[in-house]
């Protein structure tokens, strides 16, 4: 089944709210949270990259992991909605769906842990250091080849071909796969480190900061590799870096993160072009030019509030250039900002 055939929205989700304890004290109920992702709706369609971008310590790593079920949600919705093909086989999926789904999708904040296995299947993950995600007492083939064995799909004789056809795509030549990981260089751990994440033919995949540490050249193969791979496939990502160059590269859409908030979600090309958010347009003013100067100045002061005791009103007041007396006492909602939205009182009015 082609991903044009299968549109609408892959991943939705609805107040996301991901906590952890701000203190912790022994053996006992944490007296304060602190809330890493607070109130988090985007989607992603079916076959598309959303970018999350935003300083560090805003929250992007925690909605990934709880997209993928590695952190719990402490409120709010995530719904996933397979493709067909993916349905098709994975064992236990359609049952699931049968049973807990709406519209096809299921609400992954509310899955119990004992029935994920049929989901986690359905999504990947591409981290940003594979050499601490890539075993490295493990060889290659067998590393590419462990999501397999772990849902067990198919023979011994049938995961290595699966494993060596999944190098192939990814760029390295099968006969490698008797080594180990560190035998490979940074972007060819990260090649091995896509191949494990498709092994199982995901149809979202959360890459978090996955070319950060390569170089400039690499990095560019590495997106031109995620980029083939999800035209042929269909595949949606949750695509999160703080490199605005490589997003604008990647992303058909991006949503700009603030202190467990989203400022600003948008097309890419729009978005970059007209930042509506005074935090956006920062962020955007720090993007370093090709020539290595700032290309504009950078508008940011001071450090990004604690999620454990965030402003009132606009969590971006106390930083904001344009901050005026309403942002501190009352928290903007959603505003119209070109062909996006942005939570800032100074954008237009939806109607
Ligand atoms: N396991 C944890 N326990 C407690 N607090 C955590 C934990 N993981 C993250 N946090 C806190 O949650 C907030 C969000 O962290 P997160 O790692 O999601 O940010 P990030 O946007 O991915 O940052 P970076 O760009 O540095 O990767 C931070 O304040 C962080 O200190
Ligand atoms: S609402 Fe106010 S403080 Fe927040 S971004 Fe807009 S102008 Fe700045
Ligand atoms: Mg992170």
């Amino acid at each position: 089944m082609s991903a044009a055939a299968d549109n609408g929205w892959r991943l939705r989700l609805r107040a996301l709210e991901v906590r952890y304890p701000a203190e912790q004290r022994w053996l006992r109920r944490p007296r304060r949270w602190a809330r890493a992702v607070d109130g988090v709706s985007l989607e992603i369609p079916a076959g598309e990259t959303l970018a999350l971008v935003g300083e560090s310590g805003c929250g992007k790593t925690t909605l990934g992991r709880a997209v993928l079920g590695l952190v719990a949600a402490s409120a709010g919705e995530i719904w996933f909605r397979p493709p067909e093909a993916v349905r098709r086989q994975a064992p236990g999926l359609d049952a699931l769906l049968a049973g807990r789904g709406r519209d096809g999708a299921l609400d992954l904040a509310a899955l119990p842990a004992a029935a994920w296995k049929p989901v986690r299947r359905a999504l990947g993950m591409v981290f940003q250091d594979p050499s601490s995600s890539l075993n490295p007492r493990m060889r290659v083939w067998r590393v590419v080849a462990e999501p397999l064995l772990i849902h067990r799909a198919g023979s011994a004789a049938a995961l290595r071909a699966r494993a060596d056809a999944l190098l192939e795509r990814v760029g390295i030549a099968p006969v490698l796969g008797e080594r180990f990981p560190n035998e490979f260089s940074g972007g060819q751990r990260q090649r091995i480190g896509i191949a494990r994440a498709l092994a199982l033919d995901p149809a979202l995949v959360v890459c978090d900061e996955p070319v950060s540490a390569l170089d400039v050249s690499v990095k560019a193969q590495i997106l031109e590799l995620l980029l083939d791979l999800q035209r042929e496939r269909g595949l949606s990502y949750l695509f999160i870096s703080h490199d605005l160059a490589v997003v604008r590269q990647i992303a058909q859409r991006t949503a700009v993160m603030y202190a467990g908030r989203l400022a600003e979600v948008g097309p890419t090309d729009a978005l970059f072009a007209a930042p509506r958010h005074p935090y956006t347009r920062a962020l955007l003013a720090a993007v370093p030019a090709v020539d290595g100067a700032r290309a504009g100045r950078l508008l940011l002061r001071g450090e990004p509030p604690s999620p454990s005791a965030p402003p009132s009103g606009c969590r971006f007041h106390p930083r904001c250039p344009e901050a005026f007396a309403r942002c501190a006492a009352e928290e903007p909602g959603w505003y119209r900002a070109g062909e996006g939205a942005a939570a800032c009182f100074l954008a237009e009015p939806l109607s």
